[in-house]
């Protein structure tokens, strides 16, 4: 007899801060499109946690809206998978104020983004940015989500989910499923075109250090032909190597070809036709995505049908995992 396994869930939010970049893509985005066959997807735009770093009000809005088209743009398929912009979706800050409160100072202290972010921005080290990671544990715990597809930087953050699970299911009876982290081999640490010790951002104030999703064909190839490489000259993947092994790794990403085939293909070959053929895979990876995009955009109509229609998706899921949480904590249930 055929069984019908039921998919795992897995959940995971994005910040829609600016345009993404092609270390986005690669770390997170590529990866949120293909998890949609295998497991019940749920993913949000995480606008939350944007302010927890000063927004301008206008162009937060559009920021908000335009990554959303560039997630659908993407292949995010609001037929297979959830996607919802977490704002819209209120248990998530009423679930993060009750998980503050089972979340010790001594912990978020010793978060490593609260310790960068707050060293970048000693103007606004606000108490939003100290308490994120309780907002991150409310997004994940209320869908109950065995796994987490996230970048290596947010590791730590998957920790504290779990710690702050395993204390409330402890304290009081199994509530949360204690959810695990899914952190892909490759492609989660695509480093700067410029400096490729340092990671991909898009903060960086050298725009050739990193390739946004929205750049077009000319800027591509003009940030991978003055990609910091080595005066060796041989394509291969080594220690030291950075430069290389991170053209080597966009370009296995981009193309499915293994490091042994890209050596292969490049062997006699100088780093200038390597640098080219890097450029141009992503080119050609990167344009239907943009055409995509600029349709969703100018469907604005289409864009606030698949939001409406999520949030409250989203909310009768959430809202049954926070009822649970709150009955267990003490209050009164409303009549
Ligand atoms: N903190 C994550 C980041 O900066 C974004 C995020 C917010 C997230 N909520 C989440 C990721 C829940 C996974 C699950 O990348």
């Amino acid at each position: 007899m055929e069984s019908i396994e039921k998919k795992k869930r897995i959940v995971s939010l994005i910040q829609p801060t600016g345009v993404f970049t092609l270390g986005n893509y690669l770390g997170a985005l590529k990866r949120f499109v293909e998890l949609q066959d295998e497991y019940e997807c749920v993913y949000g735009l995480a606008d939350l946690h944007a302010i927890t770093v000063r927004q301008e009000a206008a162009a937060f809005r559009k920021t908000i809206l335009s990554s959303y088209a560039l997630m659908l743009a993407i292949g995010i398929d609001p037929q297979k998978s959830l996607f919802f912009i977490q704002s819209q979706v209120p248990e998530h800050s009423q679930m993060a104020w009750v998980l503050n409160c089972y979340t010790q100072f001594g912990e978020l202290s010793r978060m490593t983004q609260f310790k960068d972010k707050s060293a970048a921005h000693t103007d606004n080290v606000n108490a939003g940015l100290f308490t994120y990671p309780s907002l991150m544990a409310a997004d994940i715990l209320l869908y109950n989500a065995e796994y987490v597809p996230v970048g290596h930087d947010q590791k730590q953050h998957i920790e504290l989910t779990r710690n702050i699970a395993e204390r409330f299911n402890a304290t009081y009876s199994p509530t949360f499923v204690v959810p695990e982290p899914l952190i892909a081999a490759k492609g989660s640490r695509i480093k700067s075109l410029q400096n490729p010790t340092k990671k991909m951002s898009k903060s960086d104030e050298n725009v050739n250090a990193f390739v946004s999703l929205l750049d077009s064909p000319d800027d591509i190839m003009r940030k991978f032909k003055r990609a910091v490489t080595d005066s060796e000259a041989k394509v291969y993947c080594a220690e030291g190597k950075d430069g290389i092994n991170n053209l080597m790794e966009i370009y296995s990403l981009m193309t499915g070809l293994d490091f042994a085939a890209i050596e292969k293909e490049f062997e006699g070959k100088g780093y200038g036709d390597f640098k080219v053929a890097v450029g141009e895979s992503v080119v050609e990876k990167l344009r239907p995505i943009q055409e995509n995009y600029k349709k969703l955009l100018a469907d604005k109509a289409y864009l606030e049908d698949c939001f409406s229609k999520s949030a409250p998706e989203a909310s009768s899921i959430a809202r049954k995992t926070l009822s649970k949480v709150m009955k267990k904590v003490g209050f009164l249930p409303k009549k």
